[in-house]
């Protein structure tokens, strides 16, 4: 049976679209209706992107676990929520069921309430891909805690900066999380980022790897003890219960930090029923899901993908949602593969840059595995290559399964534009329509409509978006002027995307790539300042500039130029930069290239010329482009002729 909004054919998608345009309330209130409401709304929506303020269905009362639970026990108790895939093959798998999966999170939120946490408090998760984040996460939700889960590859400087800025005062960690052969000391991590810390007043900590960790006494909890607790306390007579804080429809369900193009991260915040709402209907519309399909989304619930994608968009559709704790090179290469055979995996949701990275392995790992069940497959996080994409659709989908081309943002919540599965077509390398709902506007630089096609047939500009959707950005945690000026002030009365973009004359779009100075590195969203200012924490660096140059497999690597006067070894120094900006951001962002220099171009302003770096980062060194406004035009030469 498809779910009530379900889009099933192209003329359906054709019809639905025209309607969302016309009358966007009538459209998203229908979609509404499916949802479990404890009050329902006043009002649809309520807009304006000037200041901005976004407001759907306010009025309404919710609680986005029992939408993503309790609706589903009657019917889906006993069968699969999550399927959980330990980093070890050989270790035994977890499958949650959606009365497990009850349990686990009343449990989790007595906890909290234990320990004094509130609707409204901020707790920070820093956890590996165990079932103990998904129920951490949604235990937080449960009581109206505001969860921030950061990924596990961040330092302990960056998580001290997000503690600060969401003044949180809780945290729930694990002792460590495997990742392949490593084994990455999580709790370690966290005492770091606590050293100097006013705010947090507990520290849960889950037992996955058995290393050793210091447990400060009067902070520092275990879960396993906590859970016990718990246990006896929303367990009565084999009966669970916990009953669900109230949320209002824009109370903040949780805070996610990305990388702008300033050099501190923002705290992009979403709240309960829109949030809800976006990723129950992109997902099931998208993936065309269908129960009891199996949907396997690799990405890690650090990111938005896996927020999304993982927890509360498969959840809220009553979906079996498999995740995995380790990565797709380990034991082998053919570890996705693997999972796909073994639990019969139908729907496939990774990135371009895994499919690059396990493209150069060849057909081998292929090899006996069974990959028949697969039905759909999906792609999010970066521009996906042509080869790439046949790739994929050639030696795992066998041509017979439509890749879906996910665009979307951390920003946007869920995903804006791509192909419905087998509803709508693809296209390789273009995301092409946007779903129902989303309106998206091509400008040029001043912000006028791109109305007149290039040589080639096509539009080409900035993506910006004219009308909200239920899962927009709210606001940048603690400070709403800089969601203002970062998204809605480029362009007055649009939400600006920060992506270029091409458009077809039958309205499809492609995405070129970001175009301020953010990376997308590996599909990881990276800010070029927070890199330089990492860089520039180094003692022998007196200034330096990142930008991105193309990479085979990560899609872009980082290239620094480096302006070093220390007398230390040359390539020693490289080393211990690189460690730097380890210790201050994280592994994710270490550089690829360094190259040395004695002064970077800038203008008589003192502004970077960051366009000539990018071109000898790519090693276009014909095509510099004009250099006289320089206040050094001879540094070009230098840099050119330089080594990495
Ligand atoms: O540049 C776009 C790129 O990733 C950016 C968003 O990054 P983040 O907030 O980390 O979210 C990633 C997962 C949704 C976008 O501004 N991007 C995302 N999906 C695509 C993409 N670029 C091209 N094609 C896509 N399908």
């Amino acid at each position: 049976m498809p779910y009530p909004f379900q889009i099933t054919s192209l003329e359906e998608y054709q019809l639905r679209y025209k309607q969302s345009v016309e009358n966007p309330e009538k459209f998203w209130s229908e979609v509404a209706e499916s949802f479990l409401w404890k009050k329902k709304w006043d009002k649809v929506l309520e807009w304006n992107f000037t200041e901005p303020k976004v407001e759907w269905f306010k009025g309404a009362k919710l609680n986005i676990t029992e939408n993503c639970i309790d609706r589903h026990l009657a019917e889906k108790g006993d069968l699969p929520a999550i399927i959980w895939e330990p980093n070890n093959p050989e270790e035994r798998t977890r499958v949650v069921t959606y009365n497990r999966l009850h349990k686990r999170v009343c449990q989790v939120a007595q906890m909290l309430k234990n320990n004094g946490v509130k609707k409204g408090d901020r707790v920070c998760i820093y956890m590996g891909m165990v079932p103990e984040l998904a129920y951490a996460v949604l235990g937080c939700a449960r009581i109206g805690a505001i969860h921030s889960v950061i990924f596990g590859g961040f330092s302990a400087q960056s998580i001290a900066d997000r503690l600060e800025d969401a003044k949180a005062e809780y945290i729930i960690t694990c002792d460590g999380a495997y990742r392949g052969e490593k084994v990455i000391p999580l709790k370690d991590v966290i005492d770091d980022a606590l050293v100097g810390n006013k705010t947090v007043k507990r520290v849960i900590v889950f037992t996955r790897t058995r290393t050793p960790v210091s447990m400060i006494k009067g902070r520092d909890i275990w879960w396993e003890d906590e859970m016990l607790y718990a246990e006896e306390q929303v367990e009565k007579n084999g009966v669970v219960k916990f009953d669900a804080e109230e949320m209002d429809a824009e109370d903040p369900l949780f805070i996610l930090y990305t990388s702008g193009s300033t050099g501190k991260p923002k705290g992009v915040v979403h709240s309960c029923a829109g949030y809800m709402i976006f990723t129950a209907y992109s997902f099931v519309n998208v993936f065309q899901y269908q129960f009891p399909q199996v949907h396997f989304c690799t990405a890690d619930i650090g990111w938005i993908t896996g927020h999304s994608y993982i927890v509360y968009g498969p959840l809220a559709a009553g979906a079996t949602s498999l995740m995995f704790e380790g990565i797709p090179t380990w034991p082998d290469a053919g570890r996705f593969w693997n999972i796909v055979d073994k639990y019969k995996v139908n729907i496939l949701y990774t990135a371009p840059t895994a499919i690059r990275s396990l493209m150069g392995f060849g057909e081998a790992p292929l090899k006996d595995k069974d990959l028949s069940s697969l039905q759909i497959l999906g792609t999010v996080g970066e521009p996906i290559n042509e080869e790439a994409w046949h790739w994929y659709d050639e030696n795992i989908g066998k041509k017979k399964s439509p890749i879906v081309d996910t665009w979307w943002q951390t920003e946007t919540a869920g995903i804006l534009i791509s192909n419905l599965a087998g509803v709508t077509p693809s296209k390789p390398s273009w995301a092409t329509l946007p779903l129902p709902g989303v309106q998206p506007l091509l400008v040029d630089e001043s912000g006028q409509e791109v109305t007149e096609p290039d040589e080639e047939g096509l539009y080409k500009g900035n993506l910006c978006i004219k009308f909200p959707w239920p899962s927009i950005i709210r606001t940048t945690y603690g400070d709403h002027e800089r969601c203002r000026t970062n998204y809605f002030a480029t362009y007055p009365g649009l939400y600006f995307t920060g992506d270029g973009v091409l458009k077809d004359k039958d309205g499809n779009y492609r995405i070129t790539g970001r175009v301020d100075d953010v990376l997308n590195v590996s599909g990881h969203r990276i800010g070029t300042a927070e890199v330089e200012n990492a860089i520039n924490m180094h003692s022998g660096v007196v200034e330096s500039a990142v930008v991105g140059y193309p990479h085979d497999i990560k899609g872009q690597g980082i290239y620094a130029y480096v302006i070093y006067t220390g007398t230390h070894d040359a390539e020693l120094t490289k080393r211990d930069i690189t460690m730097t900006v380890s210790r201050i951001i994280g592994p994710i962002a270490k550089p690829d290239k360094i190259q040395f220099v004695s002064g970077l171009p800038k203008t008589r302003s003192g502004k970077i010329m960051r366009r000539i770096l990018r071109k000898i980062a790519e090693g276009e060194t014909k095509n510099i482009g004009d250099t006289t406004s320089l206040l050094d035009p001879n540094i070009v030469e230098e840099i050119k002729n330089g080594k990495v």
